[in-house]
Order: C-alpha cells, then sequence, then structure tokens
C-alpha cells in the first residue's frame, strides 16, 4: 500500500516536474478565468442568498460559464434550489448590436471577442462543475420570450452592448418576482469599449424611477420592491 502510494506520488511529482519545465506550462496550466472580481462574485452570491421570494435564477450573457458555476453555488445545501437559466448566442456579439455601438455610438471597435464559445462546451463545462439540469438557450436575447419561463428571483444581464441591453431590461423587470433583483455589468460611468449596458441600465432607471445603484465600480443593480 504505502509502496503504492509513494509510486503514485512520484509518477504525479514527476509529470508536473516536466510540465513546469516545458516553455508552454503557462498555456496548459487548468486556470479558471472570471469577468469579474471575486468581490462582485461575491456580492451576487450574497444577494441571491437574501431574497426570500420563489423564482428562478437567470443569466444573460454566459461565456464560457465561469460566472455560471458560481450563481450555482446559491443552490448549495438549501432546501429548495432554484432553476438556473442561461441565455446566449454562444458566438459572440450580433451584427445589429455591433453596428449599432459603431454607427450610433460612434465606437471603433470590431466586438469580435467571444466567438471561442458553444452551446455544448458551455453545457459539459457546467456537468464538470456537478450542474446538470441548467436550461441553456443559444439564441438572441432580444427575441427571447421571458413569459415562456418562471418568474425571475435574480438575473446577472452580461451582454455589454446598448441595444441588447436596453430590449431585455424591460422584459426581465416585468418577469421579476417581487423582492427580485436585476444585475448589469460593466455599468461603470466611465466611458469605455463596453459602456452601452451602462447607458442602457441609467435609461432603464430613469424609466421605472428607481435609483441608480452601482456596487463595486461596476454593477448595476435594480431591486423590486415587496
Ligand atoms: C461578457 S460575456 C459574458 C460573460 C459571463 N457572464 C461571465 O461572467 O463569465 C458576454 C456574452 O454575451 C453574449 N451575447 C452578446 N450579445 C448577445 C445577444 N444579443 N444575445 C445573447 N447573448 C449575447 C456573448 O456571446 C458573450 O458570451
Amino acid at each position: 500500500m504505502k509502496l503504492k502510494y509513494l509510486l503514485r506520488l512520484f509518477s504525479i511529482r514527476f509529470v508536473k516536474f516536466l510540465f513546469f519545465k516545458a516553455p508552454i506550462w503557462r498555456y496548459f496550466l487548468p486556470v479558471m478565468k472570471f469577468d469579474m472580481t471575486i468581490g462582485q462574485l461575491n456580492f451576487m452570491l450574497e444577494t441571491i442568498n437574501k431574497i426570500k421570494s420563489d423564482g428562478i435564477i437567470c443569466e444573460i450573457g454566459v461565456g464560457g460559464g465561469s460566472t455560471s458555476i458560481i450563481l450555482n453555488h446559491a443552490n448549495k445545501n438549501v432546501n429548495n434550489p432554484r432553476s438556473f437559466y442561461a441565455i446566449d448566442t454562444f458566438y459572440g456579439f450580433l451584427d445589429e448590436d455591433r453596428k449599432y455601438e459603431q454607427q450610433k455610438r460612434n465606437k471603433n471597435y470590431d466586438y469580435l471577442s467571444y466567438r471561442s464559445n458553444s452551446k455544448e462546451w458551455y453545457t459539459k463545462t457546467l456537468i464538470a462543475h456537478g450542474i446538470k439540469n441548467a436550461n441553456i438557450y443559444k439564441c438572441d436575447a432580444k427575441l427571447f420570450d421571458f413569459d415562456k419561463i418562471p418568474k425571475i428571483a435574480f438575473c446577472l444581464i452580461d451582454i455589454d452592448l446598448y441595444l441588447p441591453t436596453k430590449k431585455v431590461l424591460p422584459k426581465i423587470y416585468n418577469n421579476l418576482v417581487p423582492g427580485g433583483v436585476i444585475v448589469v455589468d460593466d455599468c461603470s460611468p466611465i466611458q469605455s469599449k463596453y459602456d452601452g449596458a451602462g447607458e442602457a441600465y441609467r435609461e432603464f432607471c430613469k424609466e421605472i424611477k428607481h435609483d441608480e445603484d452601482i456596487v463595486l465600480s461596476k454593477l448595476g443593480v435594480i431591486r423590486k420592491s415587496l
């Protein structure tokens, strides 16, 4: 038993030794890449945990799935886990949304990122982290019928650009339970490549007479009163 253990340990250390000596080591290290800071992720988990009303968790714009995995932590060790709904094109930004930024918001970027994902890879990433019952939709969030899914307790909107955020926000708000919370990413008032989401957030706050609430320099929060 001891010899078996020592052999295994030696083999693992030997493979790791070779790996870290090879010039490619930094490209193959299993690193979890997050678009959000630990503080921002923690804020969202704490927010979900404080919501008393029933309802699903929804993430619009999921990318490779790192934030989805964290949001699903809110379902660990609870009696009634909330269903998780994910929506993405899984192929980055749509032409009309990119053109809107370029032509109407005078942004000089191509917005061709996030094309290296797929619904299958996202699904498998969730499964590898023990999340087996997620409801995953590959579509334009602007065209998604939010009335066909259960009422929403928490929604992260993370689609960066003005047009999709503007179109989706009222639909989510209409389907939000009293006591529910929407978080819109990229709402810093500082001008940037992805400041369209923030502009849509600020306009929507005005429309529904909700104070702007920017948490941790980035997350635009909307709370529906009970
Ligand atoms: C910033 S990434 C999401 C990152 C993810 N929330 C995370 O924290 O790991 C933005 C995502 O929005 C998706 N997206 C952009 N426009 C969209 C649209 N109109 N409908 C659905 N998804 C869209 C992109 O494909 C991309 O995966």
